[in-house]
């Protein structure tokens, strides 16, 4: 098989083509990838050698860049490519519009010319928007996104089915609670958590710290997508989830638990505007009908991601100077939190 994957080199792009060059030996993979400020090639540099990886620098609103790598006979579209971070969209969301909805427009117009045999869209739990204290989100569940990221997500899914039911595209549409693991950029929670701890620095949580995110290692989120592209339907969407609610202030008590740090770290910060108080997946579908599970429980995945970053040091210290440093100003002055 040949695939297209585009947004390769950013976090779970790059961990799912480790894990498809670690699977499926035998497959040519093109990552095509922007590299914006999230993209980094050093993701990647055990597959750079590889003669079944190609990495070309570019943009998925490019059509004739993307018909030309679609002219190699890709078999499939995997696109992870995507501004991704809920602060930066409210910050500034018009970079959301443009490349997670007319991007995927684009990148979907192009994969219908050229026939493209299967079109992943790579989605997110968000679309749901919130949940009160119980239930959780199905497949069928009304989208209700209140953020432009998640707005703009949910446009995308929204296309990608048009694109299904209108021209007879094999688009399938997963959509992932928050993935957590190796190579995540260091403005989302987790990584943003331990590295600010390793270097002893406070730990921002925003608001009562009440909110719930329901978290997966992303090595099992690479996993159900491998299961999607091999085995998904057509026109279907499948919620991929592993079961791990938790409080923001609860996951933190873990992670400071687990490095041995104190809780005088924490500092409550001035709320999200507009944050979502809970998500949580039912994942039921792709178990049943796919076969899938999650492999990795919340513990063993902290421990694994509290050892990565502790272990790559280089890798974060090399971003977290310049474009990280002015964002983190601008994202936390304004919550209350002084400096970096
Ligand atoms: P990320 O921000 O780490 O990576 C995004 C990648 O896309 C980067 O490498 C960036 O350079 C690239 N990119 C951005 N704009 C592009 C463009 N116009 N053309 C080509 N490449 C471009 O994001 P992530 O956390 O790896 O998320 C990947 C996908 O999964 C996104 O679609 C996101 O919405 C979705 N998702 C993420 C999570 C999560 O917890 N991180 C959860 C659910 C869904
Ligand atoms: P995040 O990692 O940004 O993912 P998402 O907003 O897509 O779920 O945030 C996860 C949760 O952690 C969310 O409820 C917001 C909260 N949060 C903090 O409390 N402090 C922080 O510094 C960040 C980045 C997030």
């Amino acid at each position: 098989m040949k695939l297209l994957i585009t947004g390769g080199a950013g976090f779970i792009g790059s961990n799912f083509i480790l894990f498809m060059l670690e699977h499926h030996p035998d497959y040519d993979i093109i990552n095509l990838d922007k590299l914006t400020y999230a993209g980094n090639l050093e993701n990647l540099v055990s597959a750079a050698g590889s003669r079944h990886y190609t990495f070309i620098r570019g943009d998925i609103a490019d059509a004739k860049l993307v018909h030309d790598i679609l002219d190699t006979r890709v078999d499939a579209v995997i696109n992870f490519a995507a501004e991704s971070h809920v602060d930066r969209s409210i910050l500034e969301p018009a970079a959301f519009i443009t490349t997670n909805i007319l991007g995927t427009q684009i990148l979907l117009d192009c994969a219908r010319e050229k026939r493209v045999g299967r079109f992943i869209q790579i989605s997110t739990d968000e679309v749901y928007g919130s949940l009160g204290p119980s239930g959780r989100f199905s497949e069928t569940t009304c989208l209700h996104p209140n953020s432009p990221y998640s707005a703009s997500k949910a446009s995308a899914d929204m296309i990608a089915h048009a694109y299904y039911e209108t021209f007879g595209m094999p688009v399938m549409i997963t959509r992932t609670s928050n993935n957590y693991g190796p190579y995540q950029f260091p403005e989302k929670l987790l990584p943003l958590a331990v590295t600010n701890l390793l270097e002893d620095r406070p730990v921002p949580i925003y608001g009562d710290g009440m909110n719930v995110r329901d978290w997966i290692f992303v090595t099992d989120n690479a996993e159900a997508i491998d299961l999607v592209l091999h085995k998904g339907k057509e026109g279907e969407v499948y919620n991929i989830g592993a079961g791990y609610e938790s409080t923001n202030k609860a996951l933190i008590d873990s992670v400071l638990r687990l490095m041995g740090k104190p809780e005088s770290l924490i500092t409550y910060v001035k709320d999200r505007p507009g944050h979502d108080r809970r998500y949580a997946i039912d994942p039921s579908k792709i178990i049943n009908e796919l076969g899938w599970s999650p492999r990795t429980s919340l513990d063993q995945g902290l421990k694994a991601t509290i050892d990565w970053y502790s272990t790559h040091r280089a890798w974060w210290d090399r971003i977290k100077s310049g474009e990280y440093l002015a964002y983190y100003e601008k994202n936390y002055a304004v919550k209350g939190l002084k400096g970096y």
